[in-house]
């Protein structure tokens, strides 16, 4: 079985790849706007202990279920506790994807747009004319469209390559450009007058700012962040070989993710407080803000060329994991092609996310619980589906599969130490189930908590 699989050619090659899944636009678009709505640094501290306490021991679940089952999302916990229903998760991790995909490859399509934009100087040092470029593309019912298109046709490139040939080739190569990149333009904004001010609004902390909602918040960002609660990292593990130390590949990537997330707060807050501007601004704070900052700058289009060909890079290597989830399912469970997988997860994104794009314009009114479709698919992919699969994913671990299983994954059969074993289980076990459980009811509005 191991070997009729693909598999990853080496240790780097798995760090990369799965740092590349995690991160992503959720480190650069996505975190820099939630730390701005909810409050700075006590965010990013809530955020942290989040990430070092609940979302490692996760992510240490999820490598010991995919690497042990050497399966898919689905065919994982079949393979694992046999004759039961835990095979239910997948189907969460599956549609959790296809959210997913529906709203993140609408923001990669525009990452290229902004990519062109700098090229030939699209860019306005007036907030008001800036605002309504950015107004006029998003609303618009082509472009944005076409972008998306493009940006689901490169990752399904990828993916249709395969593990070794495909996604573990293109991060090794995308992951370390992505890094020099994002340092440089990191740099240059800490030489702005008045970036001190950013730097202060992520370092100095405000708890006043912490409510059940901004918890929710935290915990959902962590979540989408490290790619977690939705089968990635059970499927990219599962191309992971018997020899690896999965503790170690877990907390690498899981610090890499986090280092980027405030790599792109270092980037954005102190330019947003330079130039005068509400850190608060929400999604469009990566795209209607900074093109503005760049415009002022001396050089600004080579700066925004690289800031958002930076995006782009960690966009793609996160929509590859995506579309890998869909796609190891397809073909071990139903037994379809790589090609014919990608090819109908595609299909399925092109329509998805066609709705997502045509949300700010010509769909504006089409409401669903409330919201439109972008911001359904990622509300209910971030705040409810992510949370639900990693709720369950800890049970699973903590109280399903066998503790002396689970060691042995953890050591890889005897061949690490694992010194932090009984902190991690108990985290999963007691800690990591009620505090999610909490978190999620009291945010519904079922409990009244905090
Ligand atoms: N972690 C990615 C990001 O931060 C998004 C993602 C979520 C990718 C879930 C795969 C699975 O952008």
């Amino acid at each position: 079985m191991q070997n009729s699989r693909d598999h990853f050619g080496s240790q780097f090659g798995v760090l990369v790849a799965v740092a590349g899944s995690a991160v992503g636009l959720g480190n650069f678009w996505r975190f820099p706007y939630l730390v701005g709505t909810y409050g700075g640094a006590a965010f990013i501290i809530v955020y942290i202990l989040f990430v070092l306490f609940l979302c490692l021991p996760i992510m240490f679940s999820e490598f010991v279920i995919g690497r042990r089952s050497q399966s898919n999302a689905l065919g994982a916990f079949k393979k694992l506790a046999p004759g039961t229903g835990w095979w239910g998760i997948g189907i969460l991790c599956v549609a959790a994807s296809f959210a997913i995909l529906s709203f993140y490859c609408v923001i990669g399509g525009w990452t290229i747009e902004y990519m062109y934009q700098s090229v030939i100087g699209g860019f306005s040092a007036d907030s008001v004319v800036q605002n309504q470029h950015f107004t006029d593309f998003s609303t618009s019912p082509f472009r944005p469209i076409l972008w998306h298109l493009v940006f689901l046709g490169m990752s399904a490139f990828i993916v249709v390559a395969g593990i070794k040939n495909g996604i573990e080739k293109y991060a090794k190569i995308l992951m370390p450009i992505l890094l020099v990149m994002i340092i440089f333009i990191a740099v240059r904004v800490l030489f702005l007058p008045g970036a001190s001010q950013g730097v202060s609004f992520l370092f100095r902390p405000d708890f006043s700012k912490i409510t059940g909602q901004s918890l929710l918040a935290a915990l959902g960002q962590a979540f989408f962040s490290l790619s977690l609660g939705m089968g990635c990292i059970i499927t990219y593990a599962s191309y992971v070989k018997k020899e690896e130390s999965i503790v170690k590949l877990g907390t690498y990537s899981s610090f890499a993710d986090l280092g980027f997330a405030m790599l792109a707060g270092l980037a954005i807050m102190p330019a947003v407080f330079a130039f005068g501007i509400s850190p608060s601004e929400g999604p469009s704070l990566v795209f209607v803000t900074l093109p503005l900052i760049f415009a002022q700058l001396p050089l600004g289009n080579i700066f925004a060329f690289v800031f958002f060909a930076s995006l782009l890079i960690a966009a793609i290597t996160s929509s590859i994991s995506l579309i890998e989830v869909v796609t190891a399912y397809f073909t071990e469970e139903l037994k379809v092609s790589r090609r014919l997988s990608v090819a109908i997860t595609s299909a399925v994104v092109v329509v998805t996310g066609s709705l997502s794009a045509l949300s700010f314009g010509v769909l504006k009114e089409v409401k669903i619980f409330g919201k439109g479709f972008f911001d359904m698919f990622d509300y209910l992919a971030s705040n409810i589906l992510l949370p639900i699969g990693g709720l369950l994913i800890v049970i699973f671990i903590g109280w399903v599969l066998s503790k002396s299983a689970v060691k042995e994954e953890l050591s890889s059969g005897g061949r690490y130490k694992v010194p932090i074993f009984g902190v991690v289980m108990f985290i999963l076990k007691f800690v990591a189930p009620v505090a999610i459980a909490l978190i999620f009811l009291n945010s519904l509005g079922f409990l009244k908590l905090f």
